[in-house]
C-alpha cells in the first residue's frame, strides 16, 4: 500500500489555493510510494462521520490552478481542538477531538499532512505536530501578515482587485465631486490598503497601524477640495482605528468561528466626518470577500505553484513541524512556531509608507 498524504485547506479562501494543491499532486505523481487525499472543508472531513475523503490524482487537479476557491472546501470554524458540538438545549459547546482525529489518519495510512492556511491553520498544525503527527505548513493569507515569509499567495490577487476597485472610484468621485471611502480587508496589517493606495492614487490611506486623528483628515480634505480637486478617494483597512484604538466590529452568531468578524470601519469614517461638519457627499463601498474571489493573477499562480512543490519536497525530507516560506526570493522552512509567532505588521519606517508620504498620501496622522 502506498504512503498517503492527506492535503487539507483551511481558514479563509483566497486565490491560489488549487495551485497549491495542484502543485503537490504534480510533484507526487513523480514518486511512485505517495498518494494524496483531500480532506473537505479542512480538517472536518476526517472529523465527520462517515468520513468526506477527496482522491487527488493529476486528473482530478487538471487546470484547477486558474481557479479561485479551493476544490478542497474550508472552514474557519471549529477544527480538531474545538469541534462544535450541539446539546439538546441548542447551545453550542467545543470538544477536543483531535486524539481520534489522528487515530482516523492512522487508519488511513496517512504519513504524512501538509495544511494549507493562515495563522489560524498554522496553530492547529503545531498542536498536532506536538501530538505526533507528521505535518507540514504552506501558508496562506490574503492579508500578507504572517511575518515568517516574506509574501504568500492571494495578496498579490487581493491588491489587483483593490486596485481596480479604487481605479473606478476615481472617476464616479470626479464625475460628482464626492469623497468616495472603500474599505478593503486587512485586520490587523494595512498591507492591501496601502499597495491599492498606490496603485490606484488614493489621497488617503488608513491602515490599523496607524491610529488615525479625523481631524488630520478633514484638513487633508479641505485642503484638497478647496486649493485643488473637488473630489477625495479614501482607502481604509477594516481594522483601522481611530485614536481611542477601537476596532469596528459586527455581531456574529456562527458557532466556533474563529476571529471576531470585523466590517464597518469605511461606514464609520463616514459618520465621523458628517459628525465634524464635512458637507462635501460621502459614499462608502465595501468590497469584502470580492477580494477573495475569482481568478488568482499569474504572479499568484507562480507563488502557490511554488509553495506546492517545496511542501511536497519537504514532506520527502521528513521537514515536519515546518512551514513552507518565501525569503528574498528563495524557497525556505521555517519552524511552524516562528510563523505563528511572529506577525507582519506595516513598518511605519518602510521605504514603501515612505514613498505614499513622499506623493502625498495622508494616514490620518
Ligand atoms: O483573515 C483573512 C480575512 O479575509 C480577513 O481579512 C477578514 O476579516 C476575514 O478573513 C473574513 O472572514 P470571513 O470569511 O469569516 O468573513
Amino acid at each position: 500500500m502506498k504512503n498517503r498524504c492527506l492535503v487539507v485547506t483551511g481558514g479563509g479562501d483566497c486565490s491560489g489555493l488549487n495551485a497549491v494543491i495542484r502543485a503537490i499532486v504534480r510533484r507526487a505523481s513523480l514518486v511512485n510510494d505517495w498518494e494524496i487525499i483531500g480532506s473537505r472543508d479542512a480538517f472536518n472531513g476526517i472529523l465527520r462521520d462517515p468520513m468526506e475523503i477527496v482522491e487527488l490524482d493529476k486528473s482530478a487537479v487538471a487546470g484547477i490552478h486558474v481557479r479561485g476557491g479551493t476544490i478542497l472546501g474550508t472552514t474557519n470554524k471549529g477544527g480538531p481542538f474545538s469541534w462544535q458540538v450541539q446539546a439538546k438545549n441548542g447551545n453550542w459547546k467545543s470538544e477536543d477531538h483531535s486524539a481520534e482525529m489522528l487515530r482516523k489518519l492512522e487508519f488511513l495510512n496517512v504519513k504524512a499532512v501538509i495544511n494549507i492556511g493562515g495563522d489560524g491553520s498554522q496553530k492547529i498544525s503545531q498542536k498536532l505536530f506536538e501530538m505526533g503527527c507528521n505535518i507540514v505548513g504552506v501558508p496562506k493569507t490574503i492579508d500578507n501578515d504572517l511575518g515568517a515569509t516574506d509574501i504568500t499567495f492571494g495578496f498579490p490577487t487581493a491588491v489587483e482587485i483593490a486596485t481596480e476597485a479604487v481605479d473606478k472610484l476615481v472617476t464616479t468621485a470626479a464625475s460628482h465631486n464626492r469623497i468616495l471611502i472603500l474599505e478593503v480587508m486587512g485586520r490587523e496589517a494595512g498591507w492591501i490598503a496601502l499597495h491599492s493606495a498606490i496603485a490606484g492614487g488614493a489621497e488617503i490611506c488608513i491602515i490599523p497601524e496607524i491610529k488615525y486623528d479625523i481631524d488630520k483628515i478633514i484638513e487633508r480634505i479641505k485642503e484638497r477640495i478647496h486649493h485643488s480637486r473637488g473630489f477625495v478617494n479614501i482607502v481604509i483597512s477594516e481594522g483601522a482605528c481611530p485614536i481611542d484604538g477601537s476596532k469596528h466590529y459586527q455581531v456574529n452568531n456562527e458557532p466556533g468561528h474563529h476571529d471576531p468578524r470585523l466590517g464597518g470601519a469605511g461606514n464609520r469614517l463616514m459618520h465621523e466626518l458628517k459628525d465634524h461638519g464635512v458637507k462635501t457627499d460621502i459614499r462608502v463601498t465595501l468590497l469584502g470577500h470580492l477580494q477573495r474571489g475569482g481568478k488568482p493573477i499569474a504572479y499568484d499562480r507562480i507563488i502557490a505553484t511554488q509553495f506546492g512543490v517545496k511542501a511536497f519536497e519537504m514532506v520527502l525530507n521528513k521537514e515536519f513541524g515546518k512551514m513552507a516560506a518565501l525569503r528574498n526570493g528563495k524557497l525556505v522552512s521555517v519552524p511552524i512556531t516562528e510563523a505563528i509567532e511572529t506577525y507582519n505588521f506595516v513598518d511605519l519606517n518602510s521605504d514603501l509608507v515612505h514613498t505614499a508620504r513622499d506623493i502625498g498620501i495622508c494616514f490620518g496622522d
